[in-house]
């Protein structure tokens, strides 16, 4: 099993890296910002199965070129997980009102949220579009769901997420047309404790919060469920659909 994750550094992408391991994966292609400095290197080291790239969805042509260095380095691609998201960092938080509204910021979300995923899975099609079984996810989050928004806030990251989910449904149409073996979806992974939530935590109920393992080994399963017919859809972490 030749296995690609995109931003397995840390959180959910690391988590989803061992489970492949676990699952049987004999390659992985695994991508972040800043490997040699991340968390995940220094799990899973460099070796002839385990293939490290820096790639940052900010820069669109290491994107492109990330995207061809794997295509020459593997012989097919089984799965690929896609897990970049930014609710709050160095440069951002999210807003409360509209008052907070920022035109980079909201740039800044959209590119890394909406645009890298799909810019990645683009530089990929030669891989994604033969006719064989591949399974592809992009991690999503429920409040990407306009359907599920009775609280407002947070209007970039919701906005970047419904725009993930919009454009990773328009692209398995596409895909379906050449490759009816593929399944291609977003996921919501539910409350998890990565760097993402930690802000948050207080203000959680009990019992809420999972571990990125855990919600890693129960998104893999729900993958390994969804069939072809499936494809296009947006999935909590259990299989179970979300209105877009
Ligand atoms: N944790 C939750 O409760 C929760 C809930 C709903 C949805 N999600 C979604 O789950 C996904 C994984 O988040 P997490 O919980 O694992 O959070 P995390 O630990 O904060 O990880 C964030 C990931 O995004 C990557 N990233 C950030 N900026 C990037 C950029 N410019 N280019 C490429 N990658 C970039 C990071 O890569 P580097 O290591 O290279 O910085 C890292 O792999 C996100 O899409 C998030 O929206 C999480």
């Amino acid at each position: 099993m030749h296995i690609v994750i995109q931003g397995a550094g840390r959180g959910l992408g690391l988590a989803f890296a061992h489970h492949a391991i676990q699952a049987g994966a004999t390659d992985l292609y695994l991508t972040a910002r800043n490997p040699k400095a991340s968390e995940g290197y220094s799990q899973l080291m460099p070796s002839a199965s385990i293939h490290w790239f820096n790639m940052d969805f900010l820069q669109p042509a290491q994107i492109a070129s990330t995207g061809k260095a794997i295509l020459d380095t593997a012989p097919h691609i089984d799965r690929i997980i896609t897990t970049a998201g930014v609710l709050h960092d160095a440069k951002i938080q999210p807003e409360k009102q509209i008052g907070a509204l920022d035109p980079e910021a909201m740039l800044h979300t959209y590119q890394v949220n909406a645009m890298g995923p799909v810019l990645f899975l683009k530089a990929l099609w030669p891989a994604l579009r033969r006719a064989r079984p591949v399974t592809v996810a992009s991690l999503s989050a429920r409040v990407g769901s306009i359907t599920d928004n009775r609280l407002g806030g947070w209007y970039s990251y919701r906005a970047s997420k419904a725009a993930l989910n919009q454009y990773i449904h328009t692209l398995s149409i596409e895909l379906a047309r050449y490759n009816d073996q593929a399944k291609m979806v977003t996921l919501h992974p539910g409350t998890v404790e990565t760097n993402l939530s930690q802000p948050f935590r207080p203000n959680l109920a009990e019992g809420v919060l999972k571990s990125a393992a855990e919600s890693a080994d129960e998104m893999w399963a729900t993958l390994d469920q969804l069939s072809p017919d499936d494809s296009g859809g947006f999935y909590a972490y259990d299989g179970r659909p979300i209105p877009f």
